[in-house]
């Protein structure tokens, strides 16, 4: 599988994920190998840490915003209480099939809906409040997303971004890849937001957990 460069010490991400607890079973097809393009999974450390957050948290509604294959939408429903749900937003309509497909292969089919279109439109239309977001799509939205669900969140709702320090390259001033540019510019304003409370974490690619604050 293709693994992204490491943020920290070279070995650490392999050591990381040899010490934490295997993907459940269900994961088992939901590489993204199937579409050549492994590296877009979020992975075995990020999702273990959204179900440990899922554990603690008891969610009832999770938005995944970013689908592909379907990897973090089962990552997090495997460890969903009974009913409660993962609404999946992804805008291309094979990668949405491909995911589907896998997740019904999986059994979980009653508890992931997953949405096809812009993230956006799919958030608009969601009613109830949302105790666990996970943003992983288009970089350049990440700070139209945070925008889009900080509000939506309950009580003690929680934002995970992935991704937030893209291969290190977030820390280089020369960079001028436009995801580098727009997660800089969201990390910067998620930062300096009194509305919230975040913390950034040096898992794997970079995780940012935010709440209300
Ligand atoms: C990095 S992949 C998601 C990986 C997935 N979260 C996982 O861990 O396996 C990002 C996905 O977001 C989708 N995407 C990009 N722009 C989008 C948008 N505006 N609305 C919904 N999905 C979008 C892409 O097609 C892609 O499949």
């Amino acid at each position: 599988m293709f693994t992204l460069p490491p943020i920290t010490l070279p070995g650490m991400d392999e050591y990381a994920e040899a010490h934490s607890t295997p993907d459940p079973a269900p994961l088992a097809a939901v590489s993204g190998n199937d579409l050549g393009l492994g590296h877009l999974i979020s992975g075995q450390v990020v999702g273990g840490l959204l179900r440990m957050i899922i554990h603690t948290l008891r969610p009832k509604t999770v938005l995944d915003i970013g689908t592909f294959t379907g990897y973090s939408a089962l990552s997090m429903a495997v460890a969903l209480p009974e009913g409660a749900r993962v609404i999946s937003c992804e805008i291309d309509p094979e990668r949405a099939e491909v995911a589907r497909k896998h997740i019904a292969e999986a059994g979980y089919a009653d508890v992931i809906s997953v949405r096809v279109g812009p993230a956006l439109d799919t958030i608009a239309g969601i009613e109830e409040p949302l105790d666990l977001v996970f943003i992983d799509a288009d970089k350049p939205n990440y700070h139209t997303y945070y925008e889009a669900t900080l509000p939506r969140l309950s009580p003690r709702g929680l934002i995970a971004c992935d991704n937030t320090m893209w291969r290190g390259e977030i820390i280089d001033a020369e960079s001028t890849d436009p995801d580098v540019r727009a997660l800089r510019r969201f990390n910067d304003a998620v930062a300096a937001d009194p509305r919230s409370e975040s913390v950034m974490l040096t898992v794997r690619d970079g995780v940012t957990l935010i709440r209300r604050a």
